[in-house]
């Protein structure tokens, strides 16, 4: 069964490893995502945005994540990406999700907190885990979209309160990092994640994992980053893939001609982020 992911976070801040979310756009980031982590011995969460559970429809969704737990025996967790309200939450949890995040980060502080704790309530009684959001990510991703100058990090006295609050299984802060593809190499502000990060007992999550080099989040999971999202980076793997093929073969017509390869690009990046994240053989 889908596990929430208090089954494996709170080992990983302890242990100073991260779990990675690997989002879930159609049947083959599903299946890779799996076959790198039986691979790995790693635990993992699919991350679905709303826009990824409208192009697939939340049943498949649910099957297929539900199909690689018991195919796999890992514990995986299903968690709704930026949730975008209440309502959008009860829904997941109620069609078989694990897991929700709740960003409330556009709101001010005091209705994030409000918000927040709605959704804890009500997950918490279904044995499901939360995420919060605190700060402005920058960049795109599906319906979200933060202009670079509109993008700030968050205050970590805030941040504190926002868990004490809440009492959100992970917190998301926006510590530099973006979604999509960096221009040039990202700021990452680690004594934001540090002050945070010791002073709660939940793990950072960090977003925009896809292109941040290696060193960096290395230091960013010591300085006490326990989930870290990678969307971006896996499209690129894929896309790239399928490209190639059809631009070599321009009378290619069955799919899977294109999609195995793509797959099994994206295995390879997911296993090698496994390994940077230190969550293999953490299953
Ligand atoms: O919520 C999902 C992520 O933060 C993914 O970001 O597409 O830059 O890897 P990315
Ligand atoms: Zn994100």
């Amino acid at each position: 069964p889908l596990v929430s992911m208090n089954d494996f976070l709170p080992r990983a801040k302890d242990n100073k490893f991260a779990v990675g979310q690997f989002n879930m756009n159609n049947l083959e980031f599903a299946q890779a995502t799996v076959e790198a982590a039986i691979a790995e011995n790693s635990p993992f969460i699919y991350g679905v945005s709303e826009g990824a559970l409208r192009y697939m429809g939340i049943e498949f969704t649910v099957a297929m994540a539900k199909a690689a737990a018991e195919k796999s025996g890992l514990p995986i967790a299903l968690h709704l990406d930026h949730g975008s309200s209440f309502e959008v939450a009860m829904q997941c949890i109620r069609a078989g999700f694990s897991s929700v995040m709740f960003d409330g980060s556009h709101y001010g502080l005091e209705e994030n907190i409000a918000l927040t704790k709605e959704v804890v309530r009500a997950a918490r009684a279904m044995g499901v885990s939360v995420e919060g959001e605190l700060g402005t990510i920058g960049g795109v991703e599906d319906d979200l979209s933060v202009d670079e100058a509109d993008a700030t990090l968050a205050n970590p006295e805030e941040a504190i309160r926002f868990y004490e609050e809440t009492q959100v299984d992970c917190v998301a802060i926006a510590v530099g990092t973006a979604h999509g593809m960096y221009k040039g190499e990202p700021k990452i502000h680690y004594d934001i994640i540090e002050k945070v990060a010791s002073a709660i007992p939940v793990p950072v999550v960090l977003h925009g994992g896809s292109g941040v080099p290696d060193e960096a989040i290395r230091k960013a999971i010591l300085a006490g980053v326990g989930k870290i999202n990678v969307n971006t980076e896996n499209q690129v793997a894929c896309t790239n893939a399928i490209r190639e093929v059809l631009n070599a073969k321009a009378d290619v017509i069955d799919p899977r001609k294109y999609m195995t390869p793509a797959r099994d690009a994206m295995v390879q990046v997911i296993r090698e982020k496994m390994r940077l994240f230190g969550s293999s053989n953490q299953a």
